[in-house]
């Protein structure tokens, strides 16, 4: 069964029409991105979805318990004045919906730091002591915190370096791999959901101009616009493939 059933979805600022009619699902334990330039309308199908905000119409059906967001700017969405422990300490205490355990805290910390392949070493850093994809890792122990089905990220290897992209890609599908959770990941580069994603969505100015799985999408593209998004991929493919 799908996690997520989108149908027809069209969201609105004001007059203005960011998301013209898209329909979209996500099976349990896929991979599925959604790409297209800045401005398409990305980000708001992702805040739509988590409810930031409001569909103007069409249908979003969800049977995934718990659906998280994993941010672009993962330095700014971790409190600067918090060590990792306390941030991951306060998650697990604190989450909304969080499941309240017998295990000692710090058990259930190191569970998600290993999770996200960090060791110890960073529990009592702050975030401006670590590097962008260390914060991005914690962004997502943070979102594991809430045991989720469905891990929303949004862009979430835009402000990292290109062989710190493929180590935090790869990181996400071993999480599909070990946990089955499913992925949505929004991205304006093509090449990070390439490789990475089973299935994907092209999206250009609130619509979907192209898609259908990865490979055929990228292989044998229908429209310009995938065509000419595909004649832009830079290095990160390579890294990836470099991968272990
Ligand atoms: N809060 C907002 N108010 C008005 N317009 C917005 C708002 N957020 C986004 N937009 C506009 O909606 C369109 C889609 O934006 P967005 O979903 O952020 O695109 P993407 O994530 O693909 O870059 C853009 O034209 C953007 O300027
Ligand atoms: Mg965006």
């Amino acid at each position: 069964m799908n996690l997520l059933e989108v149908t027809d979805l069209h969201v609105k600022y004001g007059k203005f029409e960011a998301v013209k009619g898209v329909s979209f699902h996500l099976d349990k334990g896929e991979i599925v991105g959604i790409v297209g330039q800045s401005g398409s309308g990305k980000s708001t199908i992702a805040k739509t979805l988590v409810g930031i905000e409001k569909k103007s119409s069409g249908k979003i059906e969800v049977s995934a318990k718990s659906m998280q967001m994993v941010f672009q700017d993962a330095v700014g969405s971790l409190n600067p004045r918090m060590t990792v422990r306390s941030t991951l300490r306060e998650v697990i205490r604190h989450g909304k919906g969080v499941k309240r355990s017998e295990e000692p805290i710090e058990k259930r910390i190191a569970a998600l730091l290993s999770h996200v392949g960090l060791s110890e070493a960073v529990l009592d850093q702050y975030p401006r002591e670590m590097s962008g994809g260390q914060c991005q890792r914690i962004s997502i122990a943070r979102a594991l915190a809430f045991d989720p089905d469905v891990l929303i990220a949004d862009e979430p290897v835009s402000a990292l370096d290109v062989s710190v992209q493929a180590k935090v890609l790869n990181l996400l599908r071993k999480l599909r791999d070990e946990r089955n959770l499913t992925i949505l990941i929004i991205a304006h580069d093509l090449a990070v959901v390439k490789n990475v994603c089973d299935r994907v969505y092209v999206m250009e100015r609130g619509l979907f101009a192209d898609e259908g799985e990865s490979e055929k999408v990228f292989s044998d593209p229908k429209s310009e616009y995938t065509k000419a998004l595909l004649a832009a991929v830079p290095d990160v493919e390579r890294a990836l493939d470099a991968r272990k």
